[in-house]
């Protein structure tokens, strides 16, 4: 006799993140976690330090000086905002509170992975649908849809294809489903992405009683150390997502360091340029190499190899890790053929496409 977890939590294979070392190299580019390129404001940095002194003290626990602040950045209802330990947890616990043994949780075949865990984690079934185009399919999501069916998940953009669904795609998905199925849009990405026909999730969730939007200040915000993500919700699902949190789950210089984070417009438009200018360089000078690149709205793009022994994604990584440039393996996201990488510093991004080079080269 042993305690035993429940159903689903033994399927689960733990998550494995970007790799960090690059064993032997001189000089080491982490391109493998989609953090920021231009690291966190000064005016957030400066935050966490003057609070060094309080450590002692337990946080405000809802986190109201940040929920205001989000609220008066972006025009919303603090009441309706929940902040998380990154935005990973409220993608957790609104698979906790939603979620019963044996419920359907839709999501795209190269979704997110913690959508997985936090399926699996609550008994629950995922329900995997084909992505052709590496582009989430929104009527073979529809067409997913059973009586069982309990939540979604849609990652808009989507990590790690770098693609997006439009607002007006978005609103035919959420039309389609019954008043209680619940659609997560998770906009870790929105900040960097610049197109017209794009909208964060943020009207959906303000007009309906089914709709919750997530947000990270782990990517463009570069508090990923930190850990602090949102939620904008319906007050009932603000009310109910309070009631499990943990009582404390923001800590203090999260808190802090978020709030003037969100001051700094001037790093923040920095960032989006940076990530503007790179984005296109490394797309043109990585299909210059031959390799196909796919389109991306978000600050990484996705890298296809050929299938070809030591052509592979497999030995790319390798090669490019001894050469100091680590870029992200996505086979646990059935991408086996393909790398992703994040964009990062001029110094980065030229080495990133420098070592590319080489082992294409190699090929001859
Ligand atoms: C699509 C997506 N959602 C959510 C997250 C989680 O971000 P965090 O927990 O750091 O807020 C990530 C991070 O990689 C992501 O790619």
């Amino acid at each position: 006799m042993k305690p035993t977890p429940k159903p689903g939590v033994l399927d689960i294979l733990p998550y494995v993140g970007g790799k960090a070392h690059a064993p032997g190299a001189q000089k080491v580019f982490k391109l493998s976690s989609n953090e920021s390129a231009l690291g966190a404001s000064p005016k957030a940095v400066e935050a966490y330090r003057a609070v060094a002194s309080g450590l002692d003290v337990y946080p405000e626990g809802s986190a109201s000086v940040l929920r205001e602040a989000i609220a008066k950045n972006y025009g919303l209802n603090a009441d309706r905002i929940v902040c998380g330990n990154g935005s990973d947890e409220l993608l957790s616990m609104l698979a906790h509170v939603y979620l019963h043994p044996g419920d359907e949780v839709i999501f795209s075949q190269h979704a997110f992975l913690v959508y997985r865990i936090a399926t699996l984690a609550n008994s629950a079934t995922p329900v995997v649908v084909p992505e052709p185009d590496m582009r989430v399919d929104v009527d073979a999501m529809l067409r997913a849809v059973t009586p069982k069916t309990r939540m979604i998940y849609l990652a808009n953009p989507n990590n790690p294809t770098g693609t997006y669904l439009s607002s007006e795609e978005v609103k035919r998905l959420h039309a389609g489903l019954r008043k209680n199925i619940l659609l997560v849009i998770d906009a870790a990405y929105a900040e960097y992405v610049r197109r017209n026909d794009y909208d964060t999730g943020i009207e959906l969730v303000s007009q309906f009683d089914n709709v919750v939007m997530t947000r990270t200040f782990s990517k463009i915000y570069g508090l990923a150390g930190l850990r602090v993500g949102w939620a904008f919700c319906p007050a009932h699902i603000a009310d109910a997502l309070n009631r499990v949190r943990g009582p404390f789950n923001v800590s203090i210089p999260a808190q802090r360091a978020a709030a003037a984070a969100l001051e700094d417009k001037v790093h923040l438009e920095a960032a989006i340029e940076h990530n503007e200018r790179w984005r296109g360089w490394l797309l043109d000078n990585i299909r210059a190499l031959g390799l196909r690149v796919d389109e991306s709205v978000a600050n990484f793009v996705l890298i296809h190899f050929p299938k070809k022994t030591g052509h592979a994604a497999k030995d790319a990584d390798a090669f490019l890790t001894k050469h100091g440039v680590i870029m992200r393996t996505v086979a646990a996201y059935d991408l086996p053929d393909c790398l992703r990488l994040t964009i990062g510093s001029e110094e980065a991004n030229r080495a990133a496409v420098a070592a590319l080079r080489e082992f294409v080269q190699g090929w001859k």
